[in-house]
């Protein structure tokens, strides 16, 4: 069975006539895009906010109306991937680097939802190498500072170039190996100059949809 397509698919039924909702990245939460495009096609009236560029794109060929962040008093429902959850649902996001853009429309929304396959979900966060978006000035004094966090460091790369994110700033994946106190590195990461936002998404998500075997187990 394909777990991310039973969670992606079920979660977009949780959308109602008349929702702006944020619209999540990845390959789990594209599931949910192309349920929400046929529900589209067959009536219900929804707008949708992209959280990446990607996203944009797919919900646009697939006929889902868009706006953006600032054009909408309040977001209804996100639904969004995740690269690594525990059962607090703390997440680990930025897996595809569209974690600024992903955290700041999981703020602004009424209530986020999680999409994932069951290998996401894990007692303690950080075997995933954790994503944090630095701006390109400096970054490899930034890194130092994030190195003295007690991680290992890799500047993302796209092939031979660096990554660039849809906010035009690069990726620094953190390997901690584990996380035991997601709140207090949150605080650390972001304390550091140059550091955009960081990976960690923490009492954002209020349930999540988890591929399985036998279907699909919420967690909440
Ligand atoms: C994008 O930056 C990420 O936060 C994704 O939401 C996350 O990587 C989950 O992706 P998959 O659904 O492709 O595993």
């Amino acid at each position: 069975m394909n777990e991310k397509k039973v969670a992606g698919e079920r979660a977009a039924h949780l959308v109602q006539d008349g929702m702006v909702v944020g619209l999540g990245t990845g390959s789990t939460v594209h599931y949910t895009i192309l349920e929400l495009a046929s529900m589209v096609k067959d009536g219900l009236s929804i707008t949708g906010i992209p959280t990446s560029k990607q996203t944009e794109l797919l919900a646009r060929e697939h006929g889902i109306p868009l706006v953006t962040l600032g054009e909408v008093e309040k977001i209804d429902l996100t639904i969004d991937g995740a690269d690594e959850l525990d059962g607090q649902l703390t997440l680990i996001k930025g897996g595809g680097g569209a974690l600024l853009r992903e955290k700041m429309i999981a703020y602004h929304s009424k209530k986020m939802i999680v999409v994932a396959d069951s290998n996401k979900l894990v007692r303690q966060l950080g075997a995933f190498p954790l994503p944090v978006e630095v701006v390109p000035f400096g970054y490899q004094k930034t890194m130092d500072a994030l190195t003295r966090l007690g991680c290992r460091t890799k500047l993302r790369t796209n092939g031979e170039e660096i990554f660039i994110t849809d906010n035009e700033n690069m990726i620094v994946d953190c390997s901690f190996d584990s996380i035991p106190s997601p709140p207090k590195l949150h605080e650390w990461l972001n304390a550091i100059p140059g550091v955009v936002e960081n990976g960690l998404f923490i009492g954002m998500a209020e349930q999540a949809f988890i591929g399985r075997d036998g279907g699909v187990t919420v967690i909440e």
